[in-house]
């Protein structure tokens, strides 16, 4: 049997060619598809390689009968419906590896760049400007880091930031006592990381208990003149609660990456708001980690339809 795999999306062509190399698969990739050109192009297929540029949402599972597995270039699976798809019997595998040291390098520059306000002194200087007084930082040494969430990503930032002379605390339920002495960083409740760091940083995954836990109480708790950043998921915070703790001075700035919705409506809250730097989604977008990323799900597909392997497995219950 001959089993297909359509791309959705532009990957890296190391990943195109892995499939095409395959005996027994058959590869169409496309480019980057509409939702409506997706669903169109869905029968007949076996898989997905896809990235974050389209939903697996029931009506393209529907218009898919056939498709057993979708792999994930990257780690956030929430454009893909994990109930509908374990319904259909899909597989949903995601690359949680391949782009931690990307995200953790952009997330230690949106600290930086927080911390030092550079991207208002570039925007100055190309508005004409020669201004040394309204640009004053402050150093990373001797701060105190709190990462809420401590998983790969949270560890790499932790180990840079140790080098940077920064003390870091840490809140993630989940990870054993030993890992976070690994990476000489102390773990804490929730209410110790608000009361004790300057720098923020959100490395969760979004849960029940962590949507919106960004929030006004939230920010009571935390120092005066904090400053937040967020390269994992937009819904972490409470915007509108975040840019009041902005204006109120509580907060001093933040540093976003991410949205609820992506792109962000023109009236978010917090896009262009003083005093806090937004870039578009580009925590994980290197050319090092696409190409990782690319290959890792093209080779968890291949494996899968030919080998039969299920590996970062999203949706366990379907295997059941
Ligand atoms: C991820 O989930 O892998 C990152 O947020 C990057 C992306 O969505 O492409």
């Amino acid at each position: 049997m001959t089993f297909h795999v359509l791309i959705p999306d532009d990957v890296d062509p190391k990943a195109i060619d892995i499939l095409k190399n395959a005996e027994g698969l058959t590869v169409t990739a496309p480019g980057k598809l509409s939702q409506e050109q997706l669903v169109a192009q869905s029968a007949g297929v076996h898989a997905m390689l896809i990235r974050s540029g389209v939903k697996i949402t029931p009506e393209v599972l529907a218009a898919a009968p056939d498709l057993k597995a979708v792999a994930r270039a990257g780690v956030g699976v929430d454009n893909v419906d994990l109930n509908a798809a374990t319904e259909h019997g899909v597989v949903v595998m995601n690359t949680p590896g391949g782009n931690t040291i990307s995200t953790a390098e952009f997330t230690f520059g949106l600290m930086l760049s927080l911390a030092r306000q550079i991207p208002a002194g570039d925007a100055s200087m190309k508005a004409g400007k020669w201004d040394r007084k309204n640009f004053m930082g402050v150093e990373l040494r001797g701060k105190t880091l709190g990462l809420i969430g401590f998983g790969r990503i949270g560890q790499a930032i932790a180990k840079r930031a140790v080098a940077f002379e920064m003390t870091v605390i840490a809140h993630d339920p989940y990870v054993p006592a030993d890992v976070f002495a690994q990476f000489h960083t102390e773990s804490v409740d929730l209410d110790t990381l608000y009361a004790r760091a300057n720098f923020i940083s959100l490395h969760a995954l979004i849960t029940d208990e962590t949507r919106g836990m960004i929030n006004t109480a939230a920010i009571a708790k935390m120092k005066d003149g904090v400053r937040i950043i967020n390269a994992a998921r937009g819904a972490l915070i409470n915007d509108a609660d975040l840019a009041e703790g902005i204006k109120s001075g509580k907060v001093t700035g933040a540093a976003l990456d991410v949205y609820d919705v992506e792109p962000p409506p023109a009236d978010h809250p917090l896009v262009g708001l003083a005093n806090v730097i937004d870039t578009p989604h580009l925590a994980a977008s290197t050319s090092d980690a696409q190409v990782v990323v690319a290959i890792e799900a093209a080779e968890l597909i291949r494996d899968f339809l030919l080998k039969g392997a299920a590996q970062n497995v999203c949706n366990p219950a379907v295997l059941k």
